[in-house]
């Protein structure tokens, strides 16, 4: 593939090439350059506690098995039976010591190795090699509950690729003790490209104001998104990953959210983070925020949704939501948060409609071929970048601003166009790393 992928998004100028959400082989590329390379989240440490749990999900439309093993440890596998190809796992979720493949009868086990097959004497001794005919297995690594996997041997560790990027989510994952997500995550199909949800949470605090105005009236009792939060707020990106954040402390929790998270937040949780990790983060934390982890991880921190963007071709997305929150909080202030979550963030909360359909627009605008080749503008405070001595990445001044979402597209090209990953450039000056 020759393609240049960088000639789909101008960085200088501020635009992105529309045909990114619409054609059939970029999407492809995506698949093998994007999906089949990062990192991508399985599951929550809490959603397959014991030995035997498993979650089924995908990694780009690649489906698979992640599940807990005897040892404590999480194996990911190809979710497709080596004989004919069927799916052998069709639950959602559940607790097995193996699958079965409905066609023939192959067994697997939780460790995703091929066992006994069904009417194994028409095989002739020599016929199979079990080992070498196990689906494929993911590299799995953790960060903080959370579980990742990638199947490329040559990605960097977990920790490199998050990088600096966790100075911000240990204040999200790690602000007091473990965290877990509540029972009952939901499914819900959007016709719209996948990125447009990922950018959406990168960085657009912008559409707030006018697409959620009503929505939040309704909630707040008159109050709408109130005085623009653009003194003291940022974008701050790290290789694509991207938080947007006020850092007056707040604003995020109030939405839908009530006076006892609030208060929570204000006497519990701000003061462990400033304890653990300054004055700053415990400012940062509960103001107006939202954030995406490359490719297409998001959540919000403060009103706690956590979700995941599963790409359906290029003109469908399957979105994953969940409610996340600390294990040591009292029932109370977890149910509080939970209500919150889905009167907003869930497919039949008031924000979450409000932005599905305007992204199913943006996504099927694109069938007209001359619209297609018109571009996007994203040159929103295209030159307010600055130096800031505490946050790392790349950092820009006001949290209405397209930014991180540039850096998420730079980023995409950058992987999109990338042999090795000795050719994805570093386009941050890294400041926390592992020797400081
Ligand atoms: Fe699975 Fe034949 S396809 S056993
Ligand atoms: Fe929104």
């Amino acid at each position: 593939n020759n393609t240049d992928y960088h000639q789909f998004i101008d960085n200088d100028e501020g635009w992105v090439d529309r045909r990114i959400f619409w054609e059939e082989e970029i999407y492809e590329q995506e698949l093998k350059q994007i999906f089949a390379k990062s990192w991508q989240f399985i599951a929550h440490d809490s959603m397959i506690p014991n030995a035997n749990d498993f979650y089924t999900t995908y990694m780009g439309e690649d489906g698979v098995i992640g599940a807990r093993q005897k040892d404590g440890n999480v194996r990911v596998f190809l979710n497709s039976c080596p004989h004919r190809g069927n799916k052998f796992c069709f639950a959602d979720e559940g607790n097995a010591r193996s699958f079965i493949c409905n066609y023939h009868g192959w067994s697997f086990g939780i460790d995703g190795k091929l066992g006994a097959l069904a009417n194994e004497h028409v095989y002739d001794e020599g016929d199979i090699d079990k080992e070498k005919w196990s689906p494929k297995q993911a590299r799995v690594e953790t960060y903080k509950g959370l579980i990742f996997a990638t199947f490329d041997q040559d990605a960097p560790s977990l920790d490199e690729w998050l990088g600096d990027f966790r100075w911000y989510l240990d204040m999200m994952f790690d602000n007091d003790g473990e965290t877990e997500f509540i029972d009952g995550g939901i499914k819900s199909y959007v016709n719209a490209n996948w990125k447009f949800g990922v950018e959406n949470f990168v960085g657009d605090a912008y559409h707030a104001l006018w697409n959620h105005d009503s929505g939040l009236k309704a909630m707040n009792k008159g109050e709408g998104f109130g005085p623009a939060v653009t003194e003291n707020s940022y974008h701050a990106s790290i290789n694509g990953h991207g938080w947007e954040f006020g850092t007056d402390g707040y604003a995020d929790v109030v939405i839908g959210g009530s006076e006892k998270w609030l208060n929570y937040v204000r006497d519990i949780i701000k003061p462990k983070i400033k304890e653990k990790y300054g004055e700053l983060r415990s400012n940062i934390f509960g103001s107006l925020a939202s954030v995406s982890l490359f490719p297409n991880i998001s959540f919000l921190p403060g009103i706690q949704t956590f979700r995941v963007w599963l790409p359906r071709g290029p003109k469908k997305l399957e979105l994953r939501v969940f409610t996340i929150v600390n294990k040591n909080m009292p029932e109370e202030i977890k149910q509080e948060i939970n209500n919150a979550c889905m009167m907003t963030f869930n497919p039949a909360g008031v924000l979450e409609m409000d932005d599905g359909e305007n992204w199913e627009g943006n996504t099927q605008v694109n069938k007209g071929y001359l619209t297609r080749q018109e571009k996007l503008h994203y040159g929103c405070g295209i030159t307010r970048e600055i130096e800031h001595e505490e946050l790392p990445g790349i950092i820009y001044k006001g949290q209405f601003n397209d930014a991180n979402q540039r850096h998420f597209y730079t980023r995409w090209a950058d992987l999109m166009n990338a042999d090795s990953w000795n050719d994805v450039p570093t386009r941050y000056r890294p400041r926390h790393t592992k020797n400081n």
